[in-house]
């Protein structure tokens, strides 16, 4: 029992460390859904996560103020979308 106990806690450490992005992520709202290519942007960017993460990658909660802040000021600086329909599509 003890010794389940302690692979349990090992899978639970392993998994919670092995946080894996997903390819692509998207955001349903009224002005219509937008598409974060993670894949795709991390290659465009040399892998660099810090150009987004800060510290150890980890789940970044994307709502407007991210979309329109971060996204849209990187975007403005590296000539990507910066149109309201670039992002949202309806
Ligand atoms: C252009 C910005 C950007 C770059 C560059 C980037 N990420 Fe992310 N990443 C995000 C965003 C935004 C999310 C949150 C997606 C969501 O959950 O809605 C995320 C989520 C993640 C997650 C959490 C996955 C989950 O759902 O738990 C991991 C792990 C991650 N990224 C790893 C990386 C690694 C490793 C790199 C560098 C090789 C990297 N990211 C580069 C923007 C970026
Ligand atoms: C650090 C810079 C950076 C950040 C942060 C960033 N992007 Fe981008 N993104 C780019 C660049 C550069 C392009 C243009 C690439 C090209 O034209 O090849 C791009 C392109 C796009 C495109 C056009 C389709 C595509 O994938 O090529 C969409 C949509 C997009 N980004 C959405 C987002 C969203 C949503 C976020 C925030 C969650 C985000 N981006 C954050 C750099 C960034
Ligand atoms: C670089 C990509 C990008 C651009 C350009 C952009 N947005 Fe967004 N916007 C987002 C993201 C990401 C969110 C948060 C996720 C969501 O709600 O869809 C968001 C959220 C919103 C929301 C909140 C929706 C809700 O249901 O709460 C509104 C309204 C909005 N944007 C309007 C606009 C308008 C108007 C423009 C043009 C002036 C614009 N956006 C340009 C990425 C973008």
């Amino acid at each position: 029992m003890k010794k389940l106990v302690i692979i349990m806690m090992l899978l639970a450490f392993v998994g919670a460390n092995v946080a894996i992005a997903a390819d692509s992520y998207t955001y349903d709202s009224k002005k219509g859904t937008v598409t974060f290519d993670h894949k795709a942007h991390q290659a465009k960017l040399a892998d660099d996560c810090a150009k987004c993460h800060e510290g150890t990658p980890a789940k970044i909660e994307v709502d407007k103020k991210f979309g329109h802040k971060t996204c849209k000021a990187c975007h403005k600086k590296m000539e990507g979308p910066t149109k309201c329909n670039d992002c949202h599509k309806k």
